[in-house]
């Protein structure tokens, strides 16, 4: 039996309301799966348009096998290119971000505009058409500061994400936020046990101590149900929305993404040990009122959320085999914020480092026990766990529904 009927058949008699089973967070052909039928098709999250704020501006970002370049135009546009020269295929942009007028291929100098074109190839000879040989686009789309890529060659509709999110975001103008600190940590676990773990609190009381100041871990917060229910968010609800801020929980009918502004504890306003802002500039000119507590975006598979009055924090999963992901988180501040000044970067990022770190080790030592041949999948909890079972849902359903149009497709060419 081939391995897509396999997993068809496996994702369709799961066992509702359990984990996967082990070949879905450790099997490299799983894991080769899941890239050919999400990670190469959909919509990703790669960075943010404050990245590169000037013309000639790029960043690299690899994706699977596919090593890709997001660059910002002289006409201020951002675009995102298969970064593989078309001459031989070497990387054109070998480090990890950079300026430059022109991309050069450091192997022979093939030279291509901003916007992808060739426009010098030493010694090609008389007959050589340079427009044929422009770098490949991928399909790049800007929403609110946050820059979206799809590899495939039809991309899915991005309208309804930019109409879902874009009004959530836009009051905190982050497209002209300045990077405060961004750093990479590997997990050696399958991303989607990194999702999982993100996706619920019920570890938090035991494990994140710091966060816990300030994030609440009801699952009312933190998950995908009863938020509207509870009291205490539909007055932050209505405090906010009175003031202009969209707040309430958005999840969209696919459930690949949701937006949703929540309390923090008590007085918190940050994610500081104190609870009190860690930047004196707020982060945004429109924002009128303090005590916005946190808008929760999460779009998967890439990205999850947290913008809050005196900065915002995204964190982008990349998976790099079936048992590595890649976990990139970026600290947004006020373009005019200074270190030092209006901000102490280590009162900034404390929180989320030392979070992250936990994480990290949950996740590596949960795919360290599910390598076991004693592993079987094990029961969420309905009343903390709604979050990672709907993503377990949406991951299911979203593998089912391509796996069987790619199936009808294929009986329909045969
Ligand atoms: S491979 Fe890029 S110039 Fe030769
Ligand atoms: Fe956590």
């Amino acid at each position: 039996m081939d391995l897509q009927a396999t997993v068809l058949r496996q994702l369709k008699n799961r066992r509702e309301g359990f984990s996967l089973e082990q070949p879905f967070y450790i099997d490299q052909d799983y894991f080769k799966l899941d890239m050919e039928t999400i990670w190469y098709r959909d919509w990703l999250f790669v960075g943010h348009d404050c990245e590169i704020p000037r013309a000639g501006n790029y960043f690299t970002a690899q994706i699977g096998d596919y090593p890709v370049v997001m660059v910002r135009g002289k006409d201020q546009v951002i675009r995102a290119f298969h970064n593989t020269c078309r001459h031989r295929g070497h990387r054109v942009c070998t480090q990890a971000r950079g300026a430059s007028a022109k991309l050069v291929c450091p192997y022979h100098q093939w030279t291509y505009d901003l916007d992808g074109s060739l426009v010098f190839a030493r010694q090609m000879g008389e007959t050589f058409d340079k427009s044929e040989f422009g770098l490949k686009t991928v399909h790049c789309e800007s929403v609110a500061g946050y820059i979206f890529i799809c590899l495939a060659n039809e991309a899915p509709d991005f309208a309804p994400v930019r109409a879902s999110i874009e009004p959530y975001m836009k009051p905190h103008r982050l497209w002209e936020a300045k990077v405060a600190h961004q750093n990479t940590i590997i997990e050696k676990g399958n991303w989607k046990l990194v999702w999982e773990n993100n996706r619920e609190c019920y570890h938090c009381a035991a494990n994140h101590p710091e966060l816990c100041r300030t994030y609440p871990e009801a699952p009312t917060a933190t998950g995908v149900q009863g938020a509207g229910d509870d009291p205490f968010i539909a007055e932050h609800w209505a405090r906010c929305e009175a003031a202009g801020l969209p707040s309430e929980f958005k999840m969209d009918p696919t459930g690949q993404f949701r937006t949703a502004r929540m309390p923090l504890i008590q007085d918190a306003e940050s994610y500081t040990m104190s609870g009190k802002p860690a930047v004196r500039k707020p982060l945004s000119s429109e924002v009128p009122i303090s005590h916005i507590g946190t808008m929760l975006l999460f779009h998967y598979p890439t990205t999850w959320n947290h913008i809050l009055g005196d900065h915002a924090i995204s964190f982008r999963v990349l998976p790099i085999s079936a048992e590595e992901t890649a976990v990139t988180t970026t600290w947004l501040v006020n373009k005019d914020a200074v270190e030092g000044v209006d901000y102490d970067l280590e009162e900034l990022t404390h929180v989320w480092n030392m979070t992250n770190d936990q994480d990290r080790s949950i996740v590596e030592e949960n795919a360290f026990g599910i390598r076991s041949p004693a592993y079987e999948p094990g029961p969420y909890s309905v009343g903390h766990e709604g979050g990672v079972m709907q993503f377990v849902e949406w991951y299911t359903t979203f593998m089912i529904n391509r796996l069987q149009g790619d199936k009808a497709r294929l009986t329909a060419v045969a």
